[in-house]
């Protein structure tokens, strides 16, 4: 078990990060991908379409998974996490790769969480999950008192987690998700956690230094076999 940190300047974090990603995508173009939303991943998102075009890759037969989703905001909702990873990323590819996602506007939330679980069984599962870090230790939408072993279920979402989602315009925010669990990131091969800006250096320490329990999902990762920190140096600033 080894959790690499990488640590990159502020200035060269994005690109580094995008860099590495267009090149796992050149390697292995049919390549299945877990995104998340979030602030931290957008500097990124910006950079590869362009990246991908430089090495004449295409990504027509990539599949991207979403890793989670709010509940109660109506399809088509800018601050859904679809329609976000969609403008932010998908939008921008030359060939739209396939999208896995919950399909919370057709299904119960629970079966939508089957569904999905069921769609990921059908692609043979995933190659690569990429994570952003809530300032309380979250990963995805698996909260504070998330066992290790956390399904992909419905969930309650931490007041800080919901209130991202006011910055797209959803006032009041969701209260619930759904989320790709615990459990099956822990099952993933490999697994990126990107954390920027000093507001996640204290939870980076303790997701690093603190101990591995259900207060800080994040802590888990220290028992991944696969998995790596890929932080710019003021997240790392202890
Ligand atoms: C959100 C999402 C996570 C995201 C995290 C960090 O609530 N559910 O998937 O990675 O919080 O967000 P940010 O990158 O904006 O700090």
């Amino acid at each position: 078990m080894t959790l690499r940190v990488e640590v990159f300047a502020s200035a060269d974090w994005a690109d580094r990060v995008a860099g590495r990603l267009a090149e796992r995508i050149a390697a292995d173009p049919s390549m299945r991908l877990c995104l998340p939303t979030g602030s931290t991943p957008l500097p990124v998102y910006e950079r590869l379409p362009a990246l991908l075009r430089e090495r004449d890759v295409s990504t027509a037969e990539a599949t991207v998974v979403l890793l989670d989703e709010y509940l109660g905001l109506p399809a088509g909702h800018p601050a859904r996490c679809d329609a976000t990873l969609r403008r932010a990323l998908l939008d921008r590819f030359d060939a739209a790769p396939a999208f896995v996602r919950f399909e919370v506007d057709e299904l119960d939330p629970a079966a939508a969480c089957q569904a999905f679980s069921a769609a990921l069984d059908r692609i043979g599962g995933l190659d690569l999950v990429l994570l952003g870090l809530g300032t309380n230790g979250h990963l995805g939408m698996n909260e504070p008192g998330s066992p290790v072993d956390a399904p992909t279920r419905p969930v309650e979402l931490a007041p800080e987690t919901a209130s991202a989602a006011r910055g797209y315009g959803a006032d009041p925010p969701p209260t619930r998700g759904v989320t790709f669990g615990m459990g099956p990131i822990m099952a993933a091969p490999e697994v990126w956690l990107l954390a920027t800006g000093e507001r996640k250096a204290a939870v980076l320490q303790r997701a690093l230094n603190g101990p591995i329990d259900p207060d800080c999902p994040a802590s888990y990762l220290r028992l991944h076999p696969n998995a790596a920190i890929l932080a710019d140096d003021d997240a790392a600033r202890a």
